[in-house]
């Protein structure tokens, strides 16, 4: 590889030189610069030398319709030509908003009343925050306020959501969480499971220890659990079966809402529209975002419980206004393309075709699980993670400074795959398009990377105790 250093007029030393990348190792940014993409096409893009990789992680978790969809192009410049922006504030409205309100209520997993649009997955979780304070206020319970997370759940990176995200990296040195936040159990059974225990013990457990936690606090304090149905960022974990029965059943006892994080998991990625369906979530509030418009735009949506809503209305004709909302937020452009994915979705059978390459994607993730690297190989849907250790009898893991899983993540970057080290978790969430052939040389590839991987660790002798 030409060193970035060598080519001082190149994209990769002009990004060195002027951006500041998030989740990006800053310092080996400056040595390593950028893999700099230029275009996409289907499930694969193809960087400025020319190099074509398959898009492992359909982005961040996002592009569901692949690259180059021309119909979704389309329908932005339409919108764009006819009205190009316009806001919700002060009573104004567009087609495309309302629109797609009625599509979200319409599809939606639960009953909902109305439907508040952002631009991001953090901004919809904070905005269901503010809404839940805003209506425990309104309701004259001032202290029922905090929310509770889960560990390695990830929520989102502004102020309020960096705290319910439970990775200690979005914490650390960033004064962060903010007080309100209670996290509890991940619900990771390989990691967590104590010796002997089966997957209904231990969803048994987690909720015991929920309402512990929740008796612990005082239920008048609790507002809110905020969950993803499959944790993603976190490092894919995919919960036990009954375990949201039981946590729902303790929620209910204690007058605390369930808010579903959709934001990876809606519009078909395991294998039905919603995550809350294929975990039996009945969630009070619901954020989406991501594959809500297939990442072509940025746009995020939060769907309203009725009770809710009606004592927003009766707050806002008290003070006077419902003092929340984004200059973007329901933005003409990004609705107009989020209604033609919705209506490609359908189309196209997007979630026919989801089950049908499921079986294909799964049992590829699953032979992972014998590679002398894999500790877990696990998912559900078109999503999975395969988890590298050190010692796969004692589940020992790498130490995080060894760079096991970003070693590997370049490994399958020199092989033509991208994938997303979650620390040591190897994450797959290809574009929902994806067929049994391009599933195929994506496992292909990540073999490759990961025997690239064994070779240095071997090298290395990083699994010394
Ligand atoms: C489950 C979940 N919630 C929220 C977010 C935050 O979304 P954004 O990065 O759009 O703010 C993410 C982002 O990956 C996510 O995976």
């Amino acid at each position: 590889m030409d060193s970035p250093v060598d080519r001082p007029n190149s994209a990769h030393a002009r990004d060195i030189a002027s951006v500041l990348h998030g989740y990006t190792n800053l310092a080996l940014h400056e040595t390593r610069g950028p893999l700099v993409l230029e275009s996409g096409r289907g499930v694969h893009v193809t960087d400025d030398r020319g190099r074509e990789y398959i898009e492992g992680m359909a982005g961040l978790w996002c592009a569901a319709l692949g690259f180059g969809e021309e119909e979704l192009v389309q329908a932005a410049a339409e919108q764009m030509r006819k009205l190009p922006y316009y806001h919700s504030f002060g009573h104004k409205s567009h087609n495309p908003m309302i629109d797609l309100a009625e599509k979200l209520k319409a599809i939606a997993p639960m009953p909902a009343s109305k439907v508040f649009f952002a631009n991001s997955g953090s901004e919809a979780n904070d905005s269901i925050v503010k809404m839940i304070w805003y209506y425990n206020n309104a309701l004259g319970r001032p202290l029922k306020k905090k929310i509770i997370s889960r560990q390695r759940a990830y929520h989102g990176v502004t102020l309020f959501t960096a705290g319910l995200t439970g990775l200690p990296g979005n914490h650390r040195d960033f004064d962060l969480p903010l007080p309100g936040i209670l996290h509890t159990d991940c619900p990771h059974y390989y990691r967590h499971a104590l010796p002997g225990e089966t997957w209904e013990d231990f969803a048994t457990r987690l909720a015991d220890n929920l309402e512990r936690l929740i008796l612990r606090e005082g239920p008048e304090t609790i507002a809110a659990f905020i969950a993803e149905p499959v944790m993603g960022a976190g490092g894919v974990i995919v919960p036990p079966p009954t375990y949201f029965e039981k946590i729902q059943a303790v929620l209910k006892r204690h007058d605390i809402f369930l808010i579903a994080d959709e934001v990876i998991c809606g519009f078909g990625r395991t294998g039905n529209m919603w995550g809350s369906q294929t975990f039996h979530m009945q969630p009070d509030f619901l954020s989406c975002a991501k594959q809500l418009s297939a990442a072509y735009l940025p746009i995020s949506a939060v769907l309203i419980p009725d009770a809710v809503y009606q004592v927003l209305v009766a707050q806002s004709k008290k003070i006077g206004t419902f003092g929340h909302g984004f200059t973007y937020g329901g933005h003409p452009v990004p609705a107009a393309v989020a209604l033609k994915t919705l209506e490609i979705y359908e189309r196209r059978d997007i979630l026919g075709h989801v089950r049908s390459m499921t079986p294909r994607f799964q049992e590829r993730l699953g032979r992972l699980a014998s590679h002398p690297l894999v500790g877990e190989a696990r998912g559900v849907g078109l999503i999975g993670a395969a988890e590298l250790v050190a010692d796969k009898s004692t589940k020992r893991s790498f130490l995080p400074g060894q760079g096991v899983g970003a070693y590997c993540m370049f490994a399958a970057e020199e092989h033509g795959l991208i994938n997303r080290a979650v620390g040591d978790h190897m994450a797959f969430c290809p574009p929902l398009i994806i067929n049994d052939s391009e599933i195929d040389q994506m496992f292909d590839r990540f073999e490759l990377a990961l025997a690239d991987t064994e070779a240095w660790v071997a090298r290395e002798g990083l699994r010394a105790a």
